[in-house]
C-alpha cells in the first residue's frame, strides 16, 4: 500500500531491472525511479562507467544485448544481490539505416537482436521471479515507428513492430500471474539516437525526462488498472 498515493503501488523495496541505463531515455528513467524510491539493477555494456549510481539501493551489472547469455547472468546477479525482481524495463535499443536499397541484412539482424531478441530473453530469464512478485511489471520501450511507419529506417520500424508484438503476447500470457506488460511507444525524443532532426527543432521533440515520467506512472499502476500501450506524440499523428 502506497500511503502517499493509495491508487499506486508502493515503490519501497521493489526491485527494477533497467537496460540501457547509462544514457538517453534509460538514464532519465533510472534517475526518476531512484527518486521515487525503487531499488535498481541497471544493465549496461560498461557497468564500470556507472560508479556514480552505486549505492545500497542500486547495482550496475553487465548487460550486452548481443550476448545471449547476458540476460540470465544479469537476472542471477540481481537475485544474488536483492533476492527479488518486481519489474523489468527493456529500454536499450539501436537504430540503423536499413530499407529496400542495399539490403545489407546484417544491420537488420543487429536491430532484431537488440530491439527484439534481447528483450525476449530478458523476459524469459526474469519471468520466474516476476511471477513470485505477484505484481510483476514489464515495460518495453518500443516506438511509434512500431505502430505505424511514417519516416526513418524501415528496418527499425520492423524491429519495433516485433517488439510491440512481444509486449502484446507477454501481456496476454502472464496476466494471470499478476504480471502487467506495457509498451511505451515514443515518437522522436531528444537523445543520441536521433542523428538527424530534419526540419524539426530540438524544442519540438519529447524530452527523455517526460518519457521517464510515463514509465514511472505505468510501473506504479496497480494490477487492476493496467495500460497495454502508451503512444507519445511530439507531432500530430492521425494514427495512432
Ligand atoms: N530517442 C528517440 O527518438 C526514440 C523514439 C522512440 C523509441 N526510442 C527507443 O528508446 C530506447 C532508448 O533509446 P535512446 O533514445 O535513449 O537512445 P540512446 O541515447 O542511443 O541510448 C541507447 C541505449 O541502449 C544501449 N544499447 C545499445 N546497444 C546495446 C547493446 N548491444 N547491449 C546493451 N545495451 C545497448 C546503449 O548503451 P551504450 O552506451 O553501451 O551504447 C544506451 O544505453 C530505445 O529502445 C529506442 O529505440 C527512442
Amino acid at each position: 500500500m502506497n500511503a502517499a498515493n493509495p491508487g499506486r503501488l508502493d515503490p519501497a523495496g521493489r526491485v527494477i531491472m533497467l537496460s540501457g541505463a547509462n544514457r538517453g531515455i534509460g538514464a532519465a528513467i533510472a534517475a526518476r525511479l531512484r527518486q521515487d524510491g525503487y531499488c535498481l539493477s541497471l544493465g549496461a555494456r560498461s557497468p564500470g562507467s556507472m560508479a556514480e549510481w552505486l549505492g545500497a539501493d542500486c547495482i550496475c551489472q553487465p548487460f550486452d544485448a548481443f550476448d545471449p547469455e547476458s540476460p540470465q547472468s544479469w537476472v542471477d546477479g540481481t537475485m544474488e544481490h536483492f533476492g527479488r525482481i518486481d519489474g523489468l524495463i527493456n529500454n536499450a535499443g539501436i537504430s540503423e539505416a536499413f530499407g529496400f536499397g542495399s539490403g545489407d541484412e546484417a544491420k537488420l539482424d543487429r536491430m532484431l537482436e537488440v530491439n527484439l531478441k534481447a528483450p525476449y530473453r530478458l523476459i524469459r530469464a526474469a519471468l520466474p521471479h516476476l511471477r513470485v512478485s505477484g505484481s510483476g511489471r514489464i515495460v518495453n520501450v518500443t516506438s511509434l515507428s512500431g505502430i505505424r511507419y511514417k519516416m526513418g529506417s524501415p528496418g527499425y520500424a520492423m524491429s519495433k513492430f516485433a517488439a510491440n508484438g512481444l509486449s502484446s503476447a507477454a501481456r496476454a500470457l502472464f496476466w494471470d500471474d499478476g504480471i502487467r506488460v506495457t509498451a511505451v511507444a515514443p515518437g522522436p525524443v531528444d537523445t543520441d539516437i536521433i542523428t538527424d532532426l530534419g526540419p524539426l527543432k530540438r524544442e519540438d521533440i519529447t524530452r527523455p525526462e517526460t518519457v521517464a515520467d510515463v514509465v514511472a506512472m505505468v510501473l506504479a499502476l496497480p494490477n487492476n488498472a493496467s495500460v497495454a500501450t502508451v503512444p507519445i506524440n511530439a507531432l500530430f499523428d492521425a494514427l495512432p
